[in-house]
């Protein structure tokens, strides 16, 4: 018999997780006003809202916690940080910060000013969350190929090159002052972004004389996809492809809490001097002396033993694997999901789930609420409710996709707890025509909204 395909890791700690009753869930919903971020975690069967910071650190992660130096300035964990950004990404210059937001807020202080075009892959909620707020504009330059969520393409994060140049023409060049990269694009499903896709926006970007910053969450499981999908790559390690991904970049950051699997943390990595020291004061203002900004010592240790493991092939194959087990399960069964799946999460395509709902009535909230009430399981909305407002006419933004993301931690679950989801939203699935009236909103906040908004059902 063909041996299976089995993890990579064993178990070394647990944690117990509790199930509910529906009867249970409807009330604990009902006092959430439908939002599953104010749910209490002990609610939750099987947490699918996010990777961030939802990883099991390992062993020697662990263990680097009781070496970490916590000394104000000139720690050796922040020595330790610097060498390994150096050997991994090639950036002399790099900043700590508390997290990936807190990156984007430094860097942004130094690079964004009012009225500026920025843009990019369907950037992240809090990427466009920092740009709006310096009242500029994000521009979503992705493939179109992208909004088709039966299509397969190897690379669904890739940037149009046609939209980005022109975004470079129709705005003089000094209002668009970089382009960013994010890398997987998690707005747009967790998909990669290639090699030769992140040269030619860097060559197109340089040409113009603009900046390229890549948005760096889960770098390493984009460049496992460049390893296993692009021409020429397989036989580069996953350490190779990572270097030459950002010798094209200018400046990265990095929410540490996904692909460094840190519980918490973050940083900026500079090519270009003259910038990292502009960001540094900010660093000082909004995170800490610049060695350490919002991390602690140890903090910083496990930081850099998670990304030595995080560019390792193996952690990288069993950790892809287990998503793609989930969407072999689901596709098997009909449920319309994107395709082809990427590295971080199964997202579920909410409108051809359930097709009688109108657009108004939040559509993938209304499937995070019945996969909740189902099973006790919680996933995310990106859709409407992600999309939020515009800012200049306040109308509702109905993005080309509603999804429903399932983000699967690292190292957490098991292939059982991955049956039990799958048959769950088989089950949704099958009741899926029952379901007849989605959810509206009660009370939101004016940027964000997703986080807090406050929803009822429409009767
Ligand atoms: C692509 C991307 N960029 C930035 C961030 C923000 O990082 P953080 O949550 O650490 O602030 C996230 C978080 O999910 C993300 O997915």
């Amino acid at each position: 018999m063909e041996l299976p395909f089995a993890e990579l890791y064993k178990i070394k700690m647990v944690e117990t997780i509790k199930q509910s009753t529906r009867e249970q869930r409807e009330q604990w919903l009902k006092e959430a006003y439908y939002n599953v971020f104010n749910l209490r975690s002990e609610y939750v069967y099987i947490d699918l809202l996010t990777d961030s910071g939802t990883g099991a650190m390992s062993d020697k992660q662990w263990s680097q916690l009781m070496v970490g130096d916590e000394s104000y300035a000139g720690a050796s964990s922040y020595l330790q940080m610097k060498a390994t950004i150096k050997e991994l990404f090639g950036f002399n210059d790099f900043l700590p910060t508390h997290q990936g937001r807190a990156a984007e807020n430094v860097l942004f202080s130094v690079l964004v000013k009012e009225g500026n075009i920025i843009p990019g892959n369907s950037q992240f909620d809090t990427t466009k969350g920092h740009i709006e707020f310096r009242h500029a504009h994000a521009v979503d330059c992705t493939i179109d190929e992208a909004f088709d969520t039966t299509l397969y393409h190897p690379f669904k994060g890739n940037i149009d090159l046609n939209k980005l140049k022109r975004v470079f023409e129709e705005h003089p060049i000094e209002k668009v002052p970089m382009v960013i990269i994010t890398i997987t694009n998690n707005t747009s499903g967790g998909q990669p972004v290639s090699m030769q896709n992140i040269k030619q926006v860097a060559e197109l970007a340089h040409a113009y004389g603009t900046k390229v910053v890549i948005d760096s969450a889960r770098f390493a499981e984009n460049a496992y996809f460049i390893k296993t999908r692009e021409p020429g790559y397989a036989h580069t390690s996953i350490k190779e492809i990572v270097k030459e991904m950002y010798s094209y970049a200018d400046a990265m950051t990095m929410s540490s809490k996904k692909d460094a699997i840190v519980n918490m943390g973050g940083f900026i990595g500079f090519a270009d001097r003259a910038c990292y020291e502009k960001a540094s004061v900010y660093n000082i203002m909004f995170e800490g002396f610049v060695t350490y900004g919002g991390m602690s010592g140890r903090d910083m240790n496990a930081l850099c033993q998670g990304l030595y493991e995080s560019t390792e092939f193996d952690y990288l194959d069993t950790r892809i694997r287990q998503v793609q087990y989930l969407a072999d399960k689901l596709v098997a069964h009909g449920v319309p999901i994107l395709q082809p799946t990427g590295g971080h999460a199964i997202f579920i395509d909410a409108k051809k789930f359930f097709p009688q709902l109108p657009k108004e009535e939040f559509i993938a909230q209304t499937l995070v609420v019945e996969l909740y009430l189902e099973a006790g399981i919680r996933g995310v909305e990106v859709g409407t409710l992600l999309a939020d407002r515009d800012p200049n006419t306040r109308e509702n933004r109905y993005p080309r996709l509603e999804l429903v993301r399932l983000a699967i931690p690292r190292r957490v679950y098991t292939n059982s707890h991955m049956d039990y989801i799958a048959a769950a939203i088989c089950n949704v699935y099958d009741r899926r025509n029952q379901i007849t009236r989605g959810l509206r909103i009660v009370k939101e906040a004016p940027i964000m909204r997703h986080f807090t908004v406050e929803l009822a059902r429409v009767e």
